[in-house]
């Protein structure tokens, strides 16, 4: 596993490894790894002959500065379960290679639908700073292929729509997301939760996993609000619980007007904000 520290040792470790002859994939991360990011970096090993993982807490895409600040940082135990995979580099790009002094901060890019709903709407700024930080990456990197988490479905709908704009040669892959044995979703912002907090947290996956289960069969409206009302009494702060379009992300009135659903979910256990979704 070779390690860079910059764009230039980024560029040695690529052409090293002969990168430009061969299928590059890119896992982008902000560390804190858990087994959800390592499932990417080994589907990345399957389908590709270079695998580079990055590992930046970028700041951009924090719209509440203490939550940057109290982001875990565990560069060292991410570089030894980096090393348990079959990746071949980790790259820590340096602040100021990313955001030079001279260029925009952010780039000129906005998706009106998908920045205005769920993420978009709670976390303002958050798919700019996103967007901006993913496609700079790809600049340094050139991969062909990049992998996200699936739980973090919004993110991969924004990333794989405005990848073909900056570029198209780029192909973005979904990967599954990984869950405990009681079905909480692997996430970082899990290390912030206690013992109680964190079996507290399984009721977000049930929650989702009832509704997909239901389905069609109840009504949409009357899900939503079973939904909500169970997280209420196990002392969550819902942001939002909705059914949508799994395509599009529109929240549906009637089941007819999508073909594939996902249920989304932002909730806060003791002022941790945790995501997850379901898709069925
Ligand atoms: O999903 C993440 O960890 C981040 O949003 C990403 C894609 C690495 C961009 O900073």
């Amino acid at each position: 596993m070779r390690i860079a520290r910059s764009l230039s040792e980024l560029k040695n470790s690529l052409d090293s490894l002969q990168a430009s002859q061969k299928k590059v994939g890119f896992v982008p991360t902000m560390g804190a790894l858990h087994s959800g990011h390592i499932a990417l970096v080994n589907e990345a090993a399957r389908q590709c002959e270079v695998v580079v993982c990055s590992i930046f807490v970028n700041p951009t895409q924090f719209n509440d500065p203490a939550d940057f600040e109290k982001y875990p940082r565990t560069d060292e135990a991410d570089i030894e379960a980096l090393c348990e995979t079959r990746g071949d580099i980790i790259y820590f790009p340096k602040y100021e290679e990313l955001y030079p002094a001279n260029q925009a901060k952010l780039i000129d890019y906005t998706d009106e639908e998908l920045y205005a709903v769920f993420e978009g709407k709670f976390r303002p700024g958050h798919f700019q700073g996103v967007v901006t930080v993913v496609m700079r990456l790809f600049a340094h990197v050139q991969p062909n292929v990049a992998f996200f988490g699936l739980k973090d479905y919004q993110q991969f709908l924004v990333i794989q729509r405005a990848t073909p704009h900056f570029f198209p040669n780029i192909e973005i892959k979904g990967v599954a997301t990984v869950r405990n044995n009681e079905g909480l979703a692997l996430s970082s912002r899990n290390k912030r939760l206690n013992e109680t907090e964190l079996v507290q947290a399984q009721t977000i996956s049930a929650v989702l996993k009832k509704i997909a289960t239901a389905g069609p069969a109840t009504d949409i409206a009357t899900l939503e609000a079973e939904g909500k009302a169970t997280l209420q009494a196990k002392g969550f702060d819902t942001e939002y619980l909705a059914i949508c379009n799994a395509k599009n992300l529109h929240h549906l009135a009637n089941w007819h007007e999508a073909e594939n659903y996902i249920a989304v979910c932002a909730a806060y256990i003791n002022g941790v904000r945790l995501i997850d979704n379901y898709l069925f």
